[in-house]
């Protein structure tokens, strides 16, 4: 069965496709499971967008799923351009997008033209970053391919490059048209970047979905996916994306809500930053930054004790870190968290949970309380 999420918005509604990993009334083995990439040329069809498209990915990405993409487009009648960027958050850059504007120009893209992007968080970002700005906006479609990106980044229409000085501080809002999931796709995500988007995935369990948390709770193994079965992997991505949908529709520009979204990520974004983005990777940084907010909310009376321990039982559950690195400076995450785009008149912003699946924000946390809780980590 084929979950559809509506992302409900006052310009340009869209839909999150995720079919099951495998439907309950087939017999056919994980492996062979339809896929929805093969049906990307008719989804995109069915929305009326213009003929030309530019398909982005990076090589490791292309070489597994890049001809199906472009065949499914293809037959549906698209005419079709390709292009491959450096992996990796350094290559998160405006060359990168300079090298976009020059591939849309030799292709002559058009207003109704589309862009794209099939890969994790660090193309479906740059993607939809050059597709907001080329001829002041066209189409851009995100089709991920890690969980990380599924559950998070391709959904909500953030877009955007780091800034040597600091991450995502180059960007702008632009919504996808679709977002096509295919969780076939995650069979050959390395182990790292499963966990990574597993953190999201708590992430959504801490501040909205209670329901979610108990049932990864109830998970034995949630450290590989070869050991969470197909209908939790299915729930896995319904939840996170219905949650983000939910956040999304109700505040598009983070004017307020949307704000939850960021628990974890003010340690954590300093954290991925202080390490040279190489060190730890976004959602390791997110699980570090989630275990540091759920002591800060104790430490402020906020959150039970209890809840944080399971919290981070669940995040150690999924092999990810629950300590910072060795090396790295507490005053120097400090320091780092007067950068932070969450920074409002000098004051930084935490999210807390206060129960799960229910979450804060606030200006007001002490230093002090950080710095206590950073030497405890
Ligand atoms: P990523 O895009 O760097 O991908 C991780 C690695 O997995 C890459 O090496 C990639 O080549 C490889 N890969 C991707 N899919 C694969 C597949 N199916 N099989 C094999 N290898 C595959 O990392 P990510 O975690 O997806 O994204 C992180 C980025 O997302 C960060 O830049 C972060 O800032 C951004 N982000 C954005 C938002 C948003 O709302 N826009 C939200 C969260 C994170
Ligand atoms: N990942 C945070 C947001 O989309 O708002």
């Amino acid at each position: 069965m084929t979950s559809v999420i509506n992302v409900n918005l006052p310009e340009q509604s869209y839909e999150i496709v995720i079919p099951s990993v495998l439907d309950a009334t087939q017999t056919v083995s994980y492996a062979k499971a339809p896929s929805s990439l093969d049906q990307l040329g008719q989804h995109m069809d069915s929305l009326k967008l213009g003929k030309k498209v530019l398909l982005v990915s990076n090589p490791t990405i292309f070489k597994h799923f890049g001809e199906r993409a472009i065949a499914s487009l293809t037959s549906a009648g698209f005419e079709v351009a390709s292009c491959t960027l450096p992996p990796g958050e350094r290559y998160k850059t405006l060359n990168s997008i300079q090298k976009l504007y020059d591939i849309a120009l030799e292709n002559r893209l058009e207003r109704s033209s589309t862009m794209v992007a099939l890969g994790g968080g660090v193309i479906g970002d740059m993607t939809g970053f050059a597709a907001a700005t080329w001829l002041r906006g066209i189409n851009v479609v995100q089709v991920p391919t890690t969980l990380l990106a599924m559950v998070d980044s391709a959904i909500g229409g953030k877009t955007g490059v780091n800034h040597p000085h600091g991450k995502n501080l180059i960007g702008a809002f632009h919504q996808p048209r679709l977002v096509l999931i295919d969780p076939n796709v995650l069979k050959t995500l390395p182990m790292r970047e499963f966990r990574a988007g597993m953190a999201e995935v708590i992430k959504y369990g801490v501040i909205w979905d209670a329901e979610l948390f108990a049932k990864l709770e109830a998970s034995k193994r949630l450290d590989q996916l070869r050991y969470v079965k197909s209908d939790l992997i299915h729930t896995i991505l319904t939840r996170s994306c219905q949650a983000k949908a939910d956040v999304v529709s109700k505040d598009e520009k983070e004017g307020g809500l949307r704000a939850i979204l960021n628990y974890g990520h003010t340690i954590g974004h300093a954290v991925e930053s202080l390490t040279g983005y190489r060190l730890v990777n976004h959602g390791e940084a997110v699980a570090i930054g989630m275990v540091a907010a759920g002591q800060i909310a104790v430490e402020l009376g906020l959150w039970q004790k209890e809840d944080t321990e399971r919290q981070n039982a669940l995040v150690q559950k999924t092999g990810l870190p629950t300590q910072l690195p060795t090396g790295v400076d507490i005053e120097a995450i400090i320091e780092a968290l007067q950068l932070d785009k969450k920074v409002q008149a000098g004051k930084v912003r935490f999210v807390l949970p206060t129960e799960i699946g229910v979450a804060t924000v606030t200006d007001e946390v002490p230093s002090d309380i950080i710095r206590q809780v950073l030497r405890g980590m």
